[in-house]
């Protein structure tokens, strides 16, 4: 089931969000609880943080944001990740085809995400979603415990096909 997140989702979103193999591919560095608060209740109050759970138990987790104006056929995804016992199992492969059918009906046409180069893994993954990559932001991305800057790239689905390009 995909439902908003609320402040009794904490224990369970930072315990995936901290683990060894999810915190290298999100948004921040390791960080305590105390230090995790202030994030986690600015997601809930965004509004767009998603939480997904299986038999009652929350596995995984992602944010949708709609653009504004001119760009509001298209949501950007975000801070996406599933429980790493669920790694592999086919469990984040249906909760994103189940985000994307929701975008869809709400009108969403493209979706679009960011994605560190040095994570194959989610690559693979969102290859097999229908992602493309369009592009790479140099340098975008640095994890605290490394000297070096890490690539982005920016990935796109669109949901259907759209008439496009500059001499339309
Ligand atoms: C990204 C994530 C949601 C994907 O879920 P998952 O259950 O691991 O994904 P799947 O197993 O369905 O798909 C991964 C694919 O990559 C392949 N793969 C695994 N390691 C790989 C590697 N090093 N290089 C290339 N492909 C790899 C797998 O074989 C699989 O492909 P297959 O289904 O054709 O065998 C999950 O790994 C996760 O939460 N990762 C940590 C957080 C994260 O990276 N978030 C994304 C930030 S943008």
């Amino acid at each position: 089931m995909h439902r908003l997140a609320s402040a009794s989702d904490f224990a369970s979103v930072y315990s995936i969000y901290m683990h060894e193999e999810v915190v290298p591919f999100l948004g921040f560095d390791p960080l305590s609880k105390e230090e995790f608060e202030p994030i986690f209740a600015s997601l809930v109050r965004s509004n767009s943080f998603f939480v997904v759970e299986l038999e009652g138990v929350v596995k995984g987790f992602y944010r949708v944001t709609r653009h504004e104006g001119r760009a509001n056929h298209s949501a950007y995804l975000g801070t996406l990740a599933v429980s790493p016992d669920e790694k592999g199992s086919g469990f984040a492969f249906s909760m994103m085809t189940e985000a994307i059918k929701n975008l869809s009906a709400k009108g969403i046409l493209r979706v679009e995400l960011m994605l560190e180069a040095d994570n194959p893994r989610a690559l693979a993954f969102y290859k097999k979603l229908g992602f493309v990559q369009e592009g790479i932001m140099r340098s975008a991305y640095k994890r605290s415990n490394q000297a070096h800057y890490i690539d982005e790239f920016f990935l796109a689905k669109l949901l259907q096909p759209l008439l496009g390009g500059i001499n339309v």
